[in-house]
């Protein structure tokens, strides 16, 4: 094996084009792949920024040559050469160092690899696990090495964006009390006050705000936030917010500072104009239009209200379910009246996941209604509902009757469904919309009991704060989210700046003055001492930059991410520890259960 020695790297393999020709070069990077063709041999080398093809001829160096014979997929290499064109024919359009090769004057062997356990080409389909189990290498391919580049590249220009915006960037604790977001917290024993818990933050959010009543006036961090729950593609236990908060402001100053942010987040990473002021919708009509709180507005195939056309038909499911105070809803999937019925019956099977205790639905052939339901409807009824729906010949469409969530829920999962099925959206189109006008509370029925809907800091509506204890549901809140694609890129409020109302909130959520006090005591206390107005808002950096690159999975844009059971396949976390540890701790296990 050789040493670098004193040579140094002139180039990024990636770098090199045809203006180099002619250079003496020192690049060092991986073989990517070896070909031998009759006496001289190409070796691709790989480094972050790309691949150029290095060339060994064994008349120009015999012992280099040798040295090329022996090497394999991702050894180590250093190589002194010269840049020429590439011969007549074997120009590569496709790769920017494409136009030209690096002949080989000298060479070193800086290490070897194993044979990999998996082969590091774009197309190589291994499973994740594996993958996982060695993100060292995972992480070199170029997909990956681009999407952590371009995560870098969006830290950066969001602080120089909130740097020039007058944001103070300050740090929270991460070992602290719980600040609840509505998910489980993870807990860390403390050695030194046994029995006692930190929580890890969900999120700043308690502090921010008592950073405002200290005075920073805006402040900022780019953090990591902790939630034990449920894992999904677009969630991990770990995740990056870009939190911000801003003291003497309204909700418009909010948006109006951050659609700034969003719109040189894309323009620099990107370079993709996004079209300022970003749309907005109310909560109430996304879920009137779209049946969910974070619409993709890339394509139609809006939901339709039909209780009022079907509550007196014959057919006894709608006019039951309409009689009991539910509603009846659909959606027409254009053109889609050529679906097999296996192809139906897939799709009853996916709304039941919501709820759904089936899928009317109606074909239009022949400009008639082909249906197990038709005959139950007047052609009255009919015609009104073709004009609801606007149907027309080859049309499908679906038909669901409930309470207004699992009618919402289940249509709405549906649009986003025949959308992915029927391939009608696109990566590169980026659709915005602020979604406002949130409900302030909902009813949870597990626990029996109001739960806030964003968190329990946010402001009611000024003229809404008078229902909060006698008509908590009617109720809307100072909050926003941003959605883009379908997915919750982002979400704010303005907050309760009085105690009063703040110790109100509490009591709504079933938190008696006692436990109110020992959980959240140090905020109430702060803001009794000149709590100026104030909001913020939290962006999942994690999604947009998975939005942002195209990726399917939130893990593809984390260096080191969890599984969906919360575990790292690399470093074995969580593991055991030992007996020692946890007599220091003051913790027995018990038997695990099930
Ligand atoms: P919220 O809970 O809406 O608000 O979180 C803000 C954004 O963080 C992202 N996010 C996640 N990303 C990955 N994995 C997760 N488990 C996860 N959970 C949330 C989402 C979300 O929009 N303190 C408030 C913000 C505020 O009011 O200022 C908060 O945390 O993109
Ligand atoms: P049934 O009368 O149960 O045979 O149902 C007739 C059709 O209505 C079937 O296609 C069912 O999937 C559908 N259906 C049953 N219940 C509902 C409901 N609550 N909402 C929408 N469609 C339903």
């Amino acid at each position: 094996m050789d040493t670098l020695g004193s040579w140094k790297r002139t180039h990024y393999c990636g770098d090199l084009t045809a203006g180099d020709i002619g250079s003496e070069v020192i690049l060092m990077g991986w073989a990517l792949r070896r070909r031998d063709h009759g006496g001289l041999i190409f070796i691709d080398l790989r480094d972050r920024e790309g691949i150029a093809q290095v060339v060994f001829d064994p008349e120009v160096n015999s012992a280099a040559h040798a040295v090329a014979e022996t090497v394999r997929s991702e050894f180590v290499l250093a190589i002194k050469g010269k840049v020429i064109p590439r011969p007549e024919g074997t120009v590569n359009p496709n790769m920017r160092t494409g136009e030209v090769e690096i002949r080989v004057v000298e060479c070193k062997l800086l290490n070897r690899s194993k044979p990999l356990p998996f082969m590091l080409d774009e197309f190589s389909e291994a499973n994740e696990n594996i993958r996982l189990k060695h993100r060292y290498l995972d992480l070199r391919r170029p997909q990956l090495q681009y999407n952590l580049i371009l995560r870098s590249k969006v830290s950066q220009v969001t602080r120089s964006y909130l740097t020039e915006n007058g944001f103070i960037e300050l740090e929270t604790p991460f070992l602290t009390k719980s600040t609840p977001e509505g998910a489980r917290d993870f807990l860390v024993p403390s050695r030194i006050n046994q029995g006692c818990f930190y929580a890890l933050p969900q999120s700043p959010q308690i502090f921010k705000q008592i950073l405002m009543i200290s005075g920073f006036d805006r402040y900022f961090q780019v953090v990591r936030c902790f939630r034990d729950e449920d894992l999904r593609a677009d969630r991990q236990p770990e995740f990056t917010q870009i939190d911000c908060e801003m003291s003497f402001i309204d909700r418009e100053d909010i948006i109006t500072v951050m659609e700034g942010l969003i719109a040189r987040i894309f323009k620099e990473a990107k370079g993709v104009e996004v079209q300022l002021p970003v749309e907005r919708i109310t909560y109430g009509e996304a879920i009137r239009r779209f049946g969910v709180d974070n619409p993709d507005l890339r394509f139609g195939m809006e939901l339709c209200e039909l209780t009022d056309l079907v509550k007196g038909s014959g057919f006894k499911v709608f006019a039951d379910v309409a009689a009991k105070g539910g509603i009846i809803k659909g959606l027409n999937a254009k053109g889609c009246a050529t679906f097999s019925r296996k192809e139906i019956d897939d799709l009853t099977e996916f709304v039941k996941i919501y709820g759904a205790k089936g899928l009317a639905y109606v074909k239009i052939e022949n400009n008639e209604w082909h249906s197990p339901i038709a005959k139950f409807f007047t052609p009255e009824e009919i015609s009104a509902m073709n004009a609801t729906f606007g149907a027309e010949e080859g049309d499908l469409l679906f038909f669901v009757a409930d309470k207004p969530k699992v009618v919402n829920d289940s249509l709405g999962k549906l649009r986003n469904h025949l959308a992915a099925h029927l391939k009608l959206t696109s990566k590169d189109d980026f659709r915005f919309v602020w979604v406002t006008d949130f409900p302030l509370l909902e009813w949870d029925e597990e626990e029996k009991r109001w739960a806030a809907v964003h968190h329990p800091f946010t402001a009611p509506m000024d003229e809404d704060l008078q229902y909060v204890e006698s008509d908590p549901g009617r109720c809307r809140a100072k909050a926003y989210d941003l959605v883009l694609n379908g997915n919750e890129i982002g979400g704010g409020s303005i907050r309760i700046h009085q105690e009063q109302v703040q110790s109100l909130m509490f009591r709504m959520l079933g938190l008696s003055e006692e436990s109110a006090r020992s959980k959240f005591g140090f905020l109430l206390d702060a803001l009794e001492f000149g709590t100026p107005p104030h909001g913020g808002i939290a962006f999942g950096m994690d999604r947009l930059i998975m939005l942002l690159t195209g990726s399917d999975s939130i893990r593809d844009v984390i260096a080191f991410p969890k599984t969906q059971k919360g575990t790292c396949l690399m470093s074995e976390a969580p593991s055991g520890v030992e007996n020692k540890q946890l007599r220091e701790l003051g913790i027995r296990l018990v038997e695990k259960q099930g």
